[in-house]
């Protein structure tokens, strides 16, 4: 294998993100053929080198997996918190591989994540230059009118101190009370979904992820289940951000998945 960044290596091994990998770099706690490593961007050769990170040998890389994860409501997009609330990490355990969460998704939210140990399709996922398009159904408090959905639209619709990109929106049922409305967004700032409804006037009460690029959630995945992406389904994602040429053979629906693992948790 030729050289590649120390970061790379590490992440491809399935030991943390490039970010991750960085900060354990600044902590002294890899070395190369014995010597602890200072410098960022360290070139090396995983076939001749002797990696250690924390004085455990790195685990030649493991083969690069991808897999759909219905997030339930009341669990953290995160493998640990301070406070002992419920994580996603139970769930990510079952499967034989690291894999980390592409993105996150709020603690009351549910839907799509992907999950994945390929640093570089995860990172360019949630990089906003990708514009990866992200599908949710909002409930949300009252009716919104038409008016208030092309502010939606508009790309106008100012959120913190920035305007939202122009986002698809459209009601799918509507009362007097609350109303389901279906929103597309390119971007992912936090909170953003509740924060556009709420600069329109309406609170969102409950909101789940339906679909992230492209790849929606299939109603056979009940949350707390995962199941890992096809072929098809992968170079879709790769062809999204640049990875792969966009070819005859790429989908242009989304295929079904298969060999659901594992999962649910009660
Ligand atoms: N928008 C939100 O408000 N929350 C999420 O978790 C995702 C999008």
């Amino acid at each position: 294998m030729a050289e590649a960044r120390l970061q790379k290596l590490l992440a491809a091994a399935g030991l943390c993100s490039r970010r991750g990998a960085e900060e354990m770099i600044r902590r002294g706690l890899v070395s190369v053929n014995g010597e602890v490593v200072a410098d960022q961007g360290r070139l090396v050769d995983p076939d001749t080198a002797r990696i250690t990170v924390a004085g455990r040998p790195l685990a030649k890389s493991e083969p690069q997996r991808y897999y759909m994860f219905h997030k339930p409501e009341n669990y953290l997009t995160s493998m640990g918190d301070p406070f002992g609330r419920p994580t996603i990490r139970p769930f990510l355990e079952r499967l034989d591989v690291r894999v980390y969460p592409v993105g996150r998704l709020d603690n009351d939210v549910s839907g799509v994540l992907i999950l994945t140990n390929d640093g570089e399709l995860g990172k360019r996922l949630m990089h906003p230059s990708y514009m990866v398009p992200k599908t949710y159904r909002a409930r949300v408090k009252g009716e919104p009118s038409e008016r208030e959905l092309d502010m939606i639209r508009s790309g106008k619709l100012v959120v913190g101190d920035k305007p939202c990109a122009p986002a698809r929106a459209r009601m799918l049922d509507s009362g007097p009370d609350a109303g389901w409305l279906e929103l597309t967004l390119t971007e992912g700032r936090h909170r953003q979904v509740k924060k556009m409804c709420a600069a329109v006037g309406h609170r969102v009460v409950k909101l789940k992820r339906i679909a992230y690029c492209g790849l929606r959630l299939p109603g056979t995945l009940k949350a707390g289940d995962i199941v890992e992406l096809d072929d098809a389904q992968v170079r879709h994602l790769k062809v999204k951000v640049g990875l792969l040429p966009p070819g005859d053979s790429e989908s242009k629906k989304t295929p079904a998945s298969k060999n659901v693992r594992g999962t649910k948790t009660n």
